[in-house]
């Protein structure tokens, strides 16, 4: 009889780590913090594109410039309603015209813990990371889209 209890107990562990492993091939930490570097923002402009337009889109052009402009998510990840993003997601926004390419990451830990746990990003060309921050700038106007988690663009 006690065999087969260690035998169960075994086959549940083994399926709860099985599952852990099948997480991670996703790419979403189970970490609570995840601090991007270069290689995270690796062919971003492969990515799922959450929007691509040749104008300013809604928002009354207070966001960014108004020139063309794309976004993408690196795992298509949707928060339901009231819930936040996942630690570990990454939006990328190119926008033409010499602005240049911005980047939300998701970090969580303590990281800008009032403003939802994100960390901005300027990028380079070759989606290089130029700067890191906890902007105010980004936090403010980002706010705007607080019941969407701070992200304005939804697929
Ligand atoms: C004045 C308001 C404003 C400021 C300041 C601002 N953003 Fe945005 N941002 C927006 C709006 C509005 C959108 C979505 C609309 C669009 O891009 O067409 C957006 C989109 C984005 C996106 C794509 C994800 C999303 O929310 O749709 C990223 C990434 C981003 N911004 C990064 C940044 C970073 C980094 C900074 C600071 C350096 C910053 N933003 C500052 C208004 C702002």
């Amino acid at each position: 009889m006690k065999i087969v209890r260690s035998l169960v107990v075994l086959i549940f562990f083994s399926v709860v780590l099985w599952n852990c492993q099948k997480k991670e091939e996703v790419n979403i930490t189970n970490t609570s913090e995840f601090i991007a570097q270069d290689v995270d923002f690796e062919n971003f402009r492969n990515w799922v594109k959450i929007i691509e337009s040749p104008n300013a889109l809604s928002n009354d052009g207070r966001a960014h410039t108004d020139a063309a402009r794309v976004i993408w998510i690196k795992q298509n990840t949707k928060p339901n309603p009231n819930e936040q993003y996942p630690i570990g997601t990454i939006l990328v926004k190119e926008v033409q015209g010499g602005y240049g390419i911005v980047a939300m990451v998701k970090r969580g830990g303590t990281y800008n813990a009032e403003h939802q746990y994100w960390e901005w990003f300027k990028l380079d060309n070759n989606g290089k990371i130029i700067s890191r921050n906890a902007s105010s700038l980004c936090n403010n106007c980002h706010a705007l889209a607080k019941s969407s988690d701070y992200v304005f663009s939804q697929k």
